[in-house]
């Protein structure tokens, strides 16, 4: 296995203010499955195409955002090791007891100077309605509404996004694959743990703990336009796209939850190996760097997280 460490974002918590609203825009309209509510009410939900118990956990809460983004690690060792490494950087590391989301083992995490929960674990248990194995499909069942496959990614505003970068670089390994520099110094990071173009950014912001959006993968340009035919039909708050970022050169459509929580469905994007260099964007590029149809910002987009 070439891919060791930390595989992938594996799970995303939000809070939502209304759970049924949100049900119906996550299921209904990304497309993402059901698979339970747990004991204390939270909703949990996987894309078609993953094979984990689940992507995404909802909680219902007076306020929007995210409360933990967690990572799937290749071994319970590596939890260990990791956990090691962590607290010989300077950061305290805390543990969750297996069970407290269904379908997981144990979990270590940990607080960034961001103000976010990152979350590392090993096991989840093969979702009963995971993708066929033997002869399989293209897909089980026909997908529905945006045609999600599975969590992708997930960008967080905070304070002081050199030090996350130092910890993803430094404690787990990540790569940082491209940044965006101004005169005031580091504005946002886009870091891979594999293959892909990013698998987590930041945006240095002043408030801590916020979440800019989450993002699901799309198979193609195709569908990120029959996700701009939902969004109209259904008249879901759109933010920007269709388009395409000059950072990753993903294809891209942003739209709101019912709760405001930005999401993000993507497809495309380039290859990332870890010998590659990381690209680097100035302040008079990044309207290009972020749309680069567009080659401008716009204030929604840098100014609305929850
Ligand atoms: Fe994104």
């Amino acid at each position: 296995m070439a891919i060791s460490g930390v595989l992938r974002p594996g799970f995303v918590q939000l809070r939502v203010l209304n759970l049924n609203a949100a049900l119906k825009h996550y299921v209904d309209h990304i497309g993402l499955n059901k698979v339970m509510t747990g004991p204390d009410g939270r909703v949990y939900l996987k894309a078609p195409d993953e094979f984990d118990h689940h992507s995404l956990v909802l909680r219902e809460a007076a306020e929007a955002g995210v409360d933990v983004t967690a990572f799937k690690v290749a071994k319970d060792a590596d939890l260990d090791h990791f956990a090691a490494r962590i607290e010989a950087w300077g950061l305290a590391v805390g543990t969750v007891a297996p069970g407290e989301q269904p379908g997981l083992g144990r979990r270590i995490g940990v607080t960034l100077t961001t103000g976010h929960r990152i979350e590392l674990y090993a096991h989840a248990d093969l979702a009963d309605d995971h993708p066929e194995i033997s002869n399989p499909e293209i897909w089980k069942a026909e997908p529905r509404g945006m045609r999600a496959q599975r969590m992708d990614h997930i960008l967080l505003y905070g304070p002081g996004i050199g030090k996350a970068q130092r910890f993803f670089e430094e404690c787990l390994d990540f790569a940082l694959t491209e940044k965006v520099e101004t005169p005031d110094g580091l504005l946002a990071i886009w870091l891979s743990c594999s293959n892909k173009a990013h698998d987590v950014a930041f945006v240095e912001h002043a408030v801590p703990n916020k979440l800019h959006h989450v993002a699901f993968q799309l198979e193609d340009w195709n569908d990120i336009g029959n996700a701009a035919d939902l969004i109209g039909r259904y008249d879901i708050a759109l933010d920007i796209g269709p388009t395409r970022h000059g950072i990753t050169r993903g294809q891209t459509i942003y739209f709101f939850d019912p709760s405001g929580n930005r999401n993000e469905v993507f497809s495309g994007g380039y290859t990332y190996y870890p010998d590659n260099p990381t690209r680097g964007w100035d302040a008079d590029h990044i309207g290009k760097a972020i749309f680069y149809y567009e080659r401008a910002l716009n204030e929604r987009f840098l100014g609305v997280v929850t």
